[in-house]
């Protein structure tokens, strides 16, 4: 009886369970549920010495001078000898850990001289002061490794140990080689005080002579313990945006400069030592330690779909404007290259989806990571000049893909600029070939989003939907913030034909920047937001997939008032945005009366400040959004501060 009893309650319990999942209101119209994302380029030191979490520079003595002319395998290694020890350093080639890195470094260690209180410590070696230097934390532990390879008889042994810039050392570890060959080493170092400033110093004990490669070092607290990973703090500002996808590796940086430049993404799967490295177009190196599988991985660790874009098999228009080398503007595969190219796409889906049997999958499943990646969108191009050479190529990919995957969601590109020839063309190719979504860019000023925010009012819904991919105001100051939260309303009313949409750029590194506005400003040590991240994030954290016209009744000849209102059906929940770009509050009124029970209080959250009020690394906390518990009514006016953002979020109730 207790039995039947407890089994007719769970099956109740089940029930009102299932019963409660929430329906969305009447007369909502349906959006996008994935309209909100985050848009990642390894541009201004984005990924190296950014979200990658890896500490050393240049560890696989790759760096050149085609990269800038400054550099060379060594640069940003020192040769020390301390202890009156003496030996000789050089870059080889000749039997690399993989030729896809053929440069490492060899140490011919002849004498290594003597402790003295005097001289402190001795041996032959290198230090590296990484991206700027390396920042240990007192107390935790920081995993070395370095490829080494005995090019004498006897073991070499190598003391290992982070230096503050006066040589005091802050934790240290040895490792000893054993064999001829490549083989990995390890070790762990605790550090015994904080420094913002270290250095990786690797000294041989031992004579004899040495190769190295791969000299690597990352904090033990990474981003959900990835290994290869992630830096936490940043990773985790990104993943408190909530974003609902995650669009990479660019920009840019995907087309490449020049053909040679393009990003081709089976260069960076696989064990990190086997992945080819190349310049970065925006100037610098790229290791591609954070590669696809990275990618992937990070979103799904914060629950966001991937959005990998690839080539659409022509380099960028601006080859060689930027960085004066190459100089080729767009250039376009050979056709006979093609076939292998379109499969390269193609091998890109069974990478991520394919079973652990397929080739591709196995080699993902091989990363550990045996179950599929549930890839479902895929974009081609990155706002080429659309040419005859871009769409015939553009064309055999699309055509390629559709065909072999048509479970896959393509995402076309249409230009640089919210208008123009490209644009048109771009829209016309996209039309012609049924592409699904169409990526737009465009960066400009607050006025035009204050201006523009009828623009996908106006837009036919009987072709592909957008892709909003890359905008931004020109600025990070509230007044560019609160533009872009007024144009964002109109994103959401139109999110029946507006599908995704994210800010770029999205990181920039102080000191390693080359494009200006951005969302997120760090350093090594601190994080610095900009209002635009807050209204990023706001939004994207308080996405819903239904659309309420009518709710919220303001001043309809102010431009500068802006508001929305949207329902998540997972939660029931009802989010209000009001946006108020005026320098004076405004009052709007709400009226909830179309959604029957509400609860008798929900969130505040007000992002708001003067015109040109920024967040700076001497104060990044300028600029903050403050939540608040209020209390909700069918009907109510609510004065918008000036420049400001508000969300407002409630549940229904059955
Ligand atoms: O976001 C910065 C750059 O702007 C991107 O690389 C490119 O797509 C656009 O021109």
């Amino acid at each position: 009886m207790t039995n039947l009893k407890s089994i007719l309650i769970l099956g109740l319990s089940l029930a009102i369970s299932i019963t409660s999942t929430a329906q969305p209101a009447k007369g909502g119209k349906k959006i996008s549920s994935d309209l909100f994302g985050l848009f990642f380029e390894d541009i201004n030191y984005s990924a190296d010495g950014g979200l990658y979490a890896e500490q050393v520079q240049n560890r696989s003595f790759e760096y050149n001078p085609t990269e800038r002319r400054e550099w060379n395998p060594f640069s940003y290694w020192e040769y020390i000898a301390p202890g009156f020890s003496y030996g000789r350093i050089s870059i080889e080639t000749t039997a690399p850990v993989h030729p896809n890195n053929p440069h490492y470094m060899v140490l011919d260690v002849e004498h290594v001289g003597h402790e003295t209180k005097f001289v402190g410590e001795s041996g032959v070696g290198l230090k590296n002061s990484g991206f700027d230097g390396i920042v240990v934390k007192s107390g935790e532990k920081y995993n070395f490794s370095l490829f080494a390879k005995q090019l004498s008889d006897s073991p070499i042994e190598l003391s290992v140990s982070l230096q503050t810039r006066k040589g005091a050392v802050l934790g240290a570890g040895s490792v000893s080689t054993v064999s001829k060959n490549w083989q990995k080493y390890t070790a762990t170092l605790t550090a015994t005080a904080s420094n913002d400033t270290a250095s990786l110093v690797i000294l041989a004990k031992t004579n004899g002579k040495l190769a190295m490669d791969m000299i690597s070092l990352f904090p033990e607290k990474i981003f959900k313990n990835r290994p290869n990973g992630l830096r936490a703090d940043l990773a985790q500002m990104l993943a408190d945006v909530k974003p609902r996808f995650i669009r990479f590796p660019g920009g840019c940086l995907v087309h490449g400069d020049g053909l040679g430049n393009m990003y081709r993404w089976k260069n960076t799967i696989g064990p990190v030592q086997e992945r080819k490295e190349q310049r970065n177009i925006w100037g610098y190196h790229q290791t591609a330690g954070l590669g696809y599988f990275e990618y992937f991985q990070f979103c799904e660790d914060i629950g966001a779909k991937p959005l990998p874009v690839l080539p659409a098999a022509v380099s960028c228009q601006n080859s060689g404007g930027t960085w004066k080398i190459g100089g080729t503007g767009q250039r376009a595969l050979p056709l006979d290259e093609m076939q292998d190219y379109i499969q390269e796409v193609l091998d890109l889906i069974e990478w991520a989806n394919g079973p652990e049997t397929s080739t591709w999958g196995a080699k993902r499943a091989a990363a550990g990571h045996p179950a599929p990646f549930n890839l479902q969108y895929v974009g081609i191009g990155n706002e080429d000049k659309i040419t005859p050479e871009f769409d015939e190529r553009f064309t055999m990919i699309a055509k390629a893909v559709k065909e072999k995957h048509p479970e896959i969601t393509i995402v076309g590109t249409a230009g640089p600029f919210h208008s123009g020839e490209d644009f048109d063309k771009g829209w016309e190719i996209a039309s012609d070939l049924k592409i699904p979504i169409v990526d737009e860019h465009y960066y400009t000023d607050p006025k035009w989003f204050i201006s523009n925010q009828t623009r996908y009012d106006k837009y036919d819904r009987t072709k592909g939907e957008v892709y909003l991919g890359e905008y931004a105001s020109w600025g990070n100051k509230m007044s560019n913030a609160i533009s872009e939260a007024a144009y964002m309303t109109a994103l959401e009313r139109n999110g029946d034909v507006v599908q995704m949409a994210s800010y770029a750029p999205l990181l920039a590194k102080k000191n390693f920047t080359q494009w200006k506005t951005d969302m997120i400003f760090f350093d090594n040590v601190t994080l610095c937001p900009t209002p635009n991240y807050f209204v990023q994030k706001m939004f994207s954290a308080n996405q819903g997939d239904y659309y309420f016209d009518k709710v919220i009744a303001k001043d309809e000849k102010d431009i500068n008032l802006a508001a929305s209102c949207v329902q998540d059906s997972k939660t029931g929940d009802i989010i209000l945005k009001l946006v108020n770009y005026n320098e004076s509050a405004k009052p709007m009124k709400v009226n909830l009366g179309r959604f029957g029970k509400i609860s008798a209080e929900g969130e505040q959250t007000i992002l708001a400040g003067s015109r040109d009020a920024e967040n700076t690394f001497a104060n990044t906390k300028n600029i903050l959004p403050t939540s608040s518990i209020v209390k909700i009514s069918k009907s109510f006016e609510y004065s918008a501060p000036s420049m400001s953002l508000t969300v407002i979020r409630f549940q229904t109730k059955k």
